[in-house]
């Protein structure tokens, strides 16, 4: 069924481990415009092009850069993107007129035995309205989209549950990060440890033209910093509360969501976008949150609630 819509030029929204992708024919330039009316998406921000195996990268795309290709190896299929110059088949409406195009191999499985299925790769964002939360399950893709979509594959909650790690080959030969995300950059460094190369974290990304500051912003306006802190200060209006582990000590009124009991990140990064889904949906006027440890999925997690925050 999925497989027809998209032959047939349709979109279908797939289950990855990261986020759930609205997805057309990469091949297709209608079917790609419709990706970008249904989501509300500038065309200046580009998309991923999804396939199921590496051997299949060359249809579309060019090789990988030597030193990317152990990374390549070790991480896919997973949560990393990688910037390769764009093939002939892909139109540059895809890659927002760049000579490069992101690169992804997905590890869910219902979406690999699809994408081995088809004759050409999916061009797929996150499966969300411009500038909203991302989806993680069926159900958010579902309240967003509903019946204008072609299909909605569910295949349940995302195992990552943040997006990408995107990665390209920058000029002086370091790795760059264009978006932190599903794998941490501790691995990244562990994979090159016997090169001479580095990883750097392109900070204020304007590269990767979708990390527009406010990307992430949940419907109410959300606060980061020391909870305590946020706490006394803005404790007399309707507040929510999203930590890392429980909060000891706050009326049981004030909608709370600890993203792990455990304070284990892996479990976090899973719960995180719907946590702000819940929490944009309740009574509250503002939301205050405080920051991750700055470490594995952290990392990404507090990129996204600084966006969310902005
Ligand atoms: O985990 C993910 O990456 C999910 C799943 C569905 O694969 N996809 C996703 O797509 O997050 P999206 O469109 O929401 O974010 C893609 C990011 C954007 O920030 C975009 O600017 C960047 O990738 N990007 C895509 N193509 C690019 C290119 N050719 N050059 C630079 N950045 C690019
Ligand atoms: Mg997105």
């Amino acid at each position: 069924m999925a497989a027809d819509v998209l032959i047939a030029g349709g979109l279908v929204a797939i289950p990855t481990e990261t986020v759930y992708g609205l997805a057309a024919n990469a091949y297709d330039t209608e079917a790609v415009v419709r990706i970008f009316d249904m989501k509300q998406r500038p065309l200046f921000n580009p998309l991923i092009v999804h396939t199921s195996d590496i051997n299949r990268l060359s249809d579309f795309a060019g090789p990988i850069p030597p030193v990317l290709q152990e990374i390549a190896k070790q991480c896919w299929p997973g949560p990393l993107t990688i910037l390769l110059p764009r093939g002939e088949r892909i139109d540059p409406l895809v890659t927002a007129g760049s000579a490069l195009v992101a690169v992804r191999i997905p590890a869910h499985s219902l979406t690999r035995k699809l994408l081995e299925r088809l004759p050409f790769p999916l061009a797929a964002p996150s499966a969300n309205l411009f500038g909203t939360v991302s989806p993680t399950t069926a159900q958010h893709v579902a309240a967003q989209f509903g019946d204008r979509l072609g299909y909605i594959l569910d295949g349940g909650p995302c195992a990552v549950g943040i997006e990408s790690t995107i990665i390209k080959l920058g000029e002086k030969g370091l790795v760059e990060i264009l978006r932190p995300g599903g794998i941490p950059i501790e691995k990244l460094v562990d994979i090159l440890a016997y090169t001479p190369l580095q990883v750097t974290l392109a900070n204020n990304a304007p590269e990767a033209p979708g990390m527009l500051k406010s990307h992430y912003a949940p419907r109410i306006p959300l606060l980061l910093g020391d909870l305590s802190q946020l706490l006394k200060t803005h404790g007399h209006r309707k507040i929510a509360v999203l930590s890392l582990q429980p909060v000891r000590g706050l009326s049981p009124h004030i909608p709370h969501i600890a993203l792990s009991s455990r304070g284990d990140l892996h479990e976090a990064a899973r719960n995180l976008f719907s946590a702000l889904r819940h929490l944009e949906n309740s009574e509250a006027e503002v939301i205050l949150a405080e920051p991750m440890p700055e470490t594995g999925l952290g990392i990404a997690m507090n990129d996204r609630l600084q966006r969310a925050a902005s």
